[in-house]
């Protein structure tokens, strides 16, 4: 087969997909975003893939190279909207509620006013998210009305219009851990608990990777999850109440899988591969 794998930073992922597309035997297509032009209006000579991996860092250049590969003929895992409704913090969450997967009571709103309603309904401490980004940058945790109107205050500021939309969340008062389950084609490959002493658990915070073996319940929520973002290959983080139930948190379309791989020992890139040209061919 011939895989592209599309990328614009080389991490440890990019590199153990691209060995693991060569050590299974297939003819790889490196598509580095940032060296190439992309022709809208020619091809450019992607017909030929059987699919494409998509691994951007940044979200936009993700988007749009998914968005040109997916029009000019090749599947792309993930796909266009997989990766956009994922990266949407907004739109994730309403998906998953509306298809009755528990997530932690949110609301949207744009104002600082209609802010305080929603905080009376949530109480406090509750969490401020962007609606984009990773690696908890600027989650934030109001304690009280005053943290929070100093919150809201320097979102207005940003330049971004995207700060000016208010995502606030009921806080989980987990133990000091939350759980990363990979979801590859309705499988649940390897999952892990990132300890943490911090409320945000984050690897990219110092979040510590330990294994996790999840129950059946557990398991079948990750899948139920996944199916209801649209499939592919996804990174499902999932928190847990100390009575014992669990919300999705939110779900990663490109999800980075050292560490997982580092404690699990499973190769997830190339199980990765072999799954999709398993569920391709279908
Ligand atoms: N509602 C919540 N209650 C408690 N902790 C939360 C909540 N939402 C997020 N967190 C913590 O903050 C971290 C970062 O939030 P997340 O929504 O995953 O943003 P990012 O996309 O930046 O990783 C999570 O890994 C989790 O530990
Ligand atoms: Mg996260």
């Amino acid at each position: 087969m011939k895989i592209g794998i599309v990328y614009d930073l080389i991490r440890w992922e990019e590199r153990a997909l691209i060995d693991a597309v060569k050590k299974l035997g297939h003819d790889l297509v490196p598509i580095q975003v940032n060296r190439k032009v992309f022709w809208l209006t020619e091809p450019n000579g992607f017909s030929e893939l059987d699919f494409a991996i998509q691994r951007c860092v940044s979200f936009y250049r993700a988007l749009a190279s998914t968005a040109i590969l997916e029009e000019q003929g090749v599947t792309v895992v993930n796909s266009f909207n997989i990766i956009r409704d994922c990266e949407d913090k907004l739109y994730t969450t309403l998906k998953l509620s509306r298809n009755k997967i528990p997530v932690p009571k949110t609301a949207v709103s744009f104002n600082r006013e209609t802010c305080l309603n929603i905080a009376e309904k949530l109480g406090y401490p509750l969490i401020v998210k962007p609606i984009f980004g990773s690696w908890g940058r600027m989650v934030s945790r109001a304690l009280d009305k005053d943290s929070l109107l100093e919150i809201l205050d320097f979102r207005e500021y940003m330049q971004s219009p995207y700060f000016k939309v208010h995502y606030l969340q009921e806080y989980i008062d987990k133990p000091s851990r939350d759980i990363r389950a990979f979801y590859f084609w309705e499988e649940v490959p390897a999952a892990i608990y990132r300890v943490s002493n911090s409320w945000k658990t984050n690897t990219a915070l110092g979040g510590v990777a330990v294994e996790a073996e999840l129950s059946n319940e557990l398991i079948e929520l990750v899948k139920r999850s996944g199916d209801v973002m649209g499939g592919g290959i996804l990174g499902i983080d999932i928190l847990e109440s100390k009575d014992g139930r669990y919300f999705i948190s939110e779900v990663n379309a490109i999800p980075e899988f050292r560490n997982t791989v580092r404690v699990t020992g499973k190769d997830l890139a190339r199980l990765m591969i072999e799954l999709t040209i398993k569920n391709i061919k279908q």
